[in-house]
């Protein structure tokens, strides 16, 4: 690891600065993807509020969908399709509409992704040991097959449909 690169230092400072003492009296329990939670807080929050509990009719809750999703492996392309290329078109998340424009962030680098997505999944929807992290190979995969926003919410209806949801 090159300490003096410029993202090394970013991911130093991602650190230190969910480790602090300051940070952890705000919230006690521990994070086991730290980085992730940064980007979350930094790029995700603004929308889908600090917890992932969602905004009423603007942007669906993470707490519950996306750890299923990431129990089939066409739930997990669906997680990393939506955040590189985004998603448009109403969804329904527990007998709730959404119907906004999801962005996209196909400027974070492929562990970026695979980290936020194991926050959502493991630190805000408490997957249990038997679901897989996230990987970059899983992310760079899709990231090779560009989509559009209505494709990947035409992709979403086929997961909830294998999963029964
Ligand atoms: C501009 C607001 C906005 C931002 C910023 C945003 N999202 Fe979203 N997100 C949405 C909306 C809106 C949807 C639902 C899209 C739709 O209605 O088609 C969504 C959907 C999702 C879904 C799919 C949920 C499901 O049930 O299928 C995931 C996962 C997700 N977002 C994760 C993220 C992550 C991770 C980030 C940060 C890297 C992020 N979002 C940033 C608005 C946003």
């Amino acid at each position: 690891m090159n300490w003096r690169s410029p993202r090394t230092l970013g991911v130093a400072a991602a650190l230190l600065f969910v480790g602090s003492p300051l940070c952890l009296a705000a919230d006690p329990s521990p994070v086991a993807y730290p980085v992730g939670a940064a980007t979350f807080q930094a790029n995700c929050a603004v929308c889908h509020g600090a917890k992932g509990a969602g905004q009423s009719s603007l942007a669906p809750p993470l707490t519950s969908y996306p750890v299923r999703y990431a129990s089939i492996r066409e739930g997990r392309r669906q997680l990393a399709m939506t955040v590189l290329y985004g998603m448009f078109g109403d969804v329904v998340v527990e007998q709730k509409h959404y119907d906004f424009k999801m962005s996209e962030f196909p400027q974070l680098d492929d562990d970026t992704l695979a980290t936020v997505l194991n926050f959502v999944i493991f630190d805000l929807g408490h997957a249990g040991q038997d679901t897989q992290p996230l990987n970059a190979t899983e992310i760079a995969a899709e990231r090779s097959q560009p989509l559009d926003g209505t494709a990947v919410h035409t992709h979403r209806a086929a997961v909830l449909a294998a999963l029964g949801l």
